[in-house]
């Protein structure tokens, strides 16, 4: 044998030295949910270790976040019942405790990265992301609410937009509206190839969103498709988006894969509720090591080609390596 790959391995100092991916907090997006009110920490049950803030309470939670390095949030918002409706008029109601929220955050800490969420279901009486006539979900029709949340959260400051409902146009037309109204830098990442997935499950529990009838089916991808993740990605990137996200990530590493390769703008991966909630409670038994398993899940998404990652893991991971 005059090629044994174990020389590479045989020293720490030698194995750090050929180490081909590498991930570290910078990389990560950490995904909260705000609820109205004052002195709320509402544990999810089916995401363990994540709660539904009021903003007194998640300003604390990226204060924290921030001393150990982690700088970028995501943030959803658990809208009451009684605020829903067909036309999800509240997600840009001038009072929308959401958009304040993003306000004070920026004020209080300018240095923080704000990702919102644009769509229908938080604020939709009938769960679903677009408007429903007929058990339909309307695609153009939905497009101008879109624009005024995506403008009603450009003023509140938010730094990028997430447009997160899979339907078509999406990018190119919140893209217009924003330039229209002179927001040129506030960034878009799109949901790109978002699977209508069965790993949501804890997300909609938090924020009571499920659908009231039907699925998403013909609005999410069918978990069968890879090419067509190519296809919404180039659509995507023609209309102007920052970044592409793959959605949900571990059950699709084939898919950041793909489109790392073929996309010339960074690749997000977004690890869902689902697969957290599964580490969460294995890890409650006592039957994997929690800290290495979540290293080794965020690794391999990065090792896929995901240029960041939204994973409920973020607080933990930034505190066992800081
Ligand atoms: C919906 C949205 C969903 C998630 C993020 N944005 C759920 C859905 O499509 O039903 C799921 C995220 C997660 O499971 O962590 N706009």
């Amino acid at each position: 044998m005059n090629i044994r790959p174990r020389r590479n391995r045989k020293l720490a100092a030698i194995r750090d030295m050929v180490q081909e991916s590498h991930l570290a907090t910078d990389h990560l997006i950490y995904p909260m949910f705000l609820v109205d009110g004052n002195q709320i920490k509402d544990e999810i049950s089916s995401l363990p270790g994540n709660y539904r803030w009021s903003f007194d309470l998640l300003c604390k939670e990226i204060e924290s976040s921030l001393a150990l390095g982690l700088n970028k949030f995501v943030l959803f918002p658990a809208v009451s019942d009684k605020l829903k409706d067909p036309m999800a008029s509240y997600s840009y109601a001038e009072e929308n405790f959401y958009l304040h929220a993003i306000r004070g955050i920026k004020e209080r800490f300018p240095e923080a990265v704000l990702m919102s969420d644009v769509a229908l279901d938080p604020y939709s009486s009938d769960g679903h992301d677009g408007l429903v006539s007929n058990g339909k979900i309307l695609n153009d029709e939905t497009l101008p609410i879109l624009a005024k949340m995506s403008i009603a959260q450009a003023q509140a400051g938010i730094d990028i937009l997430g447009p997160s409902d899979m339907m078509d146009g999406r990018v190119g037309y919140i893209r217009n509206a924003l330039d229209a109204e002179g927001f040129t830098e506030v960034s878009i990442m799109a949901y790109s190839a978002k699977y209508a997935s069965a790993f949501y499950g804890p997300f909609r529990d938090a924020l009571n969103s499920a659908p009231k009838s039907g699925d998403k089916k013909t609005y999410q991808m069918n978990p069968a498709n890879k090419k067509e993740a190519l296809l919404e990605a180039t659509l995507d990137m023609d209309e102007g988006a920052d970044f592409i996200m793959v959605k949900p990530a571990l059950a699709y590493l084939d898919v950041i894969h793909y489109l790392k390769e073929h996309c010339t703008v960074p690749i997000t991966a977004y690890n869902v509720s689902g697969e957290c909630a599964m580490v969460y409670a294995a890890a409650e038994k006592g039957w994997i090591n929690y800290e290495a398993i979540v290293s080794e899940i965020l690794l391999s998404m990065k090792r896929a080609g995901a240029d960041g990652i939204l994973t409920y893991f973020a607080k933990d991971f930034a505190t066992f390596t800081r």
